[in-house]
């Protein structure tokens, strides 16, 4: 069954629209596990997974959360089997291939966030294709981690700092927060308020690591191919009985 985009359309009334979080971030973990317990190969559960996607992009979009980021493919899910990851590279592409013009209709602004160079030539491709079009949408800003690693993220922030300090371009005394920001592959994506993980594991797996540090963490044992929008709607809920005191009393 592929998730319901009709039920749940409008922002549910317990939810207050000023206390959304901005910014969505989700680790959907558990494809492979949904697709055993059916007795399915683990890529159903990827394909599944996409649909779920889909349909909680939609529904950031219908209940007014701004920016929603997913992680697709960590530096570490190389080590899967080949198979596996070559399925993923094909259905990344042919997401982007099938879905752009959809997204251009719906106004989603989406970027790529992650090492992009060691991906299949075709599939860099359809992602600069896919950038360069929806560049000007002012709609839900969509971000896809793909090849990406937090830490690897600040390091080659850390390298490309350095680098500019060498030539002078940079004072060390200049380095900041904000500064140190604009290097990483999120410049001028606000962080994230509310992070979700999917199938039970207390882990942030190197999703985003400068950027939650702030994020509220929900996790849920629901596996990502049967979350829906009624469990988006229990995260938001308990997003919103949470104080964020962002270190103050
Ligand atoms: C983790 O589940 C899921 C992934 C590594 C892939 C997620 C990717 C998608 C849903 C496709 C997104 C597509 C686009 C174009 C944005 P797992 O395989 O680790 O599950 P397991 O822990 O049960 O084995």
């Amino acid at each position: 069954m592929t998730p319901n985009p009709t039920l749940l359309r409008e922002l549910p009334a317990d939810l207050e629209r000023e206390r959304l979080p901005k910014h969505v971030a989700v680790i959907m973990d558990g494809n492979g596990r949904w697709a055993k317990k059916r007795g399915l190969p683990r890529i159903m559960g990827h394909r599944r997974g996409v649909d779920v996607l889909k349909d909680i992009l939609r529904c950031c979009k219908d209940w007014g959360v701004q920016a929603l980021t997913a992680y697709a493919f960590s530096t570490e899910n190389w080590g899967r089997p080949v198979e596996e990851v070559d399925f993923l590279m094909t259905l990344f592409e042919r997401v982007l291939r099938q879905e752009l013009q959809e997204m251009m209709e719906e106004n989603v602004r989406i970027h790529f966030v992650g090492n992009l160079h060691a991906l299949p030539k075709s599939l860099q491709l359809e992602i600069e294709r896919s950038m360069e079009e929806t560049r000007h949408n002012q709609g839900i800003q969509f971000t896809v981690a793909t090849n990406y690693g937090g830490r690897q993220e600040i390091l080659q922030a850390c390298r490309s700092i350095a680098h500019k300090v060498q030539q002078g371009l940079i004072q060390p005394d200049e380095i900041d927060e904000r500064l140190f920001e604009r290097h990483l592959y999120t410049a001028g994506i606000s962080d994230p308020d509310l992070m979700i993980r999917t199938s039970g594991e207390m882990r942030i797996s190197n999703f985003l690591l400068w950027q939650v540090a702030y994020a509220e963490l929900y996790v849920t044992d629901t596996l990502w191919p049967d979350f829906d929008r009624a469990e988006f709607h229990r995260a938001l809920c308990a997003y919103q009985q949470r104080e964020r005191r962002f270190g103050k009393v």
